[in-house]
């Protein structure tokens, strides 16, 4: 279970779900109830990332009924600040409504090429304008199949998560997702995940000296439900979870609810 100096963090990736009429409606729906619990517990951040065209409407959603500890993300962005890039969105234009950003995902990774290189170089960018990164690692099947997990994690970490200003360290959470539980509904063990974002944090540490290790927030994320969330919150190691399927749905503040109910224990 975190600690309070790590405040809990429970992101929802909304991925291709919910243009702005849904988005709204769905906002709504789970707004109350989440701003409710949210308010009654500090050490919980809960960041809401539906798709970029739907940003603006959750952003108005969330100004109608504003909370504490409600924030919104993207679910990517590009490195340079404007430009003849066809199809993407800026750092600056991010920052107008989010405080944010998911970056490497494994279906950024996946589907549409992206490496570990261009994924420091957003990761830095987001820092440069003041948006938390929220940046993604994880093994695949074949690669977890053949105990190479380990070898991959160090890899992704050292070109994912280098050359970050000392002042802004802090901001960075990372999320170890793990391929092969990514809407299988075959989510790691608490104790497995657990292993690797120890192994994460031994690697930040050398990077970026004990101290933002000890800050930094690592996430869990691979089909987290209401009914698994506790027993991740529960382990020392991790600080909160990626929601992808749940999210979308009014579990999501269930998973809210029960992480609050094992912090408070
Ligand atoms: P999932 O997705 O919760 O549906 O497994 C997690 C993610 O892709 O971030």
């Amino acid at each position: 279970m975190t600690t309070p100096t790590r405040t809990a963090i429970i992101a929802g990736n909304w991925k291709m779900h919910y243009g702005p009429s849904l988005a709204t409606s769905f906002t709504h729906e789970i707004l109350p109830r989440l701003g409710e619990l949210v308010q009654q517990y500090p050490h919980i951040l809960c960041i809401l990332c539906p798709p970029a065209i739907s940003l603006l409407a959750v952003r108005e959603a969330l100004v109608a009924q504003p909370f504490p500890r409600i924030e919104l993300g993207a679910q990517n962005m590009y490195f340079e600040e404007k430009g003849a890039f066809t199809g993407e969105i800026s750092p600056t234009m991010v920052r107008e409504l989010c405080s944010a950003v998911i970056l490497g995902h494994s279906e950024r990774r996946t589907y549409f090429g992206e490496t570990d290189e261009l994924v420091n170089k957003k990761a830095r960018a987001a820092l440069k304008h003041n948006l938390r990164p929220i940046v993604c690692i994880g093994e695949n099947p074949e690669e977890h199949e053949a105990g190479m997990t380990e070898q991959v994690i160090r890899f992704q970490v050292q070109y994912s998560l280098s050359h970050f200003p000392a002042q802004q360290v802090k901001e960075v959470v990372i999320a170890y997702e793990p391929i092969w539980a990514i809407g299988t509904g075959k989510a790691a063990t608490p104790a497995g995940a657990g292993q690797v974002i120890q192994l994460i944090r031994q690697l930040f540490a050398h990077m970026y000296g004990s101290e933002a290790a000890s800050t930094l927030r690592i996430l869990y994320g691979g089909s987290v439900t209401s009914d698994n969330i506790s027993e991740f919150i529960a382990h020392p190691d991790i600080d909160g979870a990626l929601v992808g399927g749940a999210s979308i749905k009014p579990d999501f503040v269930e998973i809210v609810h029960k992480t609050i109910e094992v912090m408070r224990q």
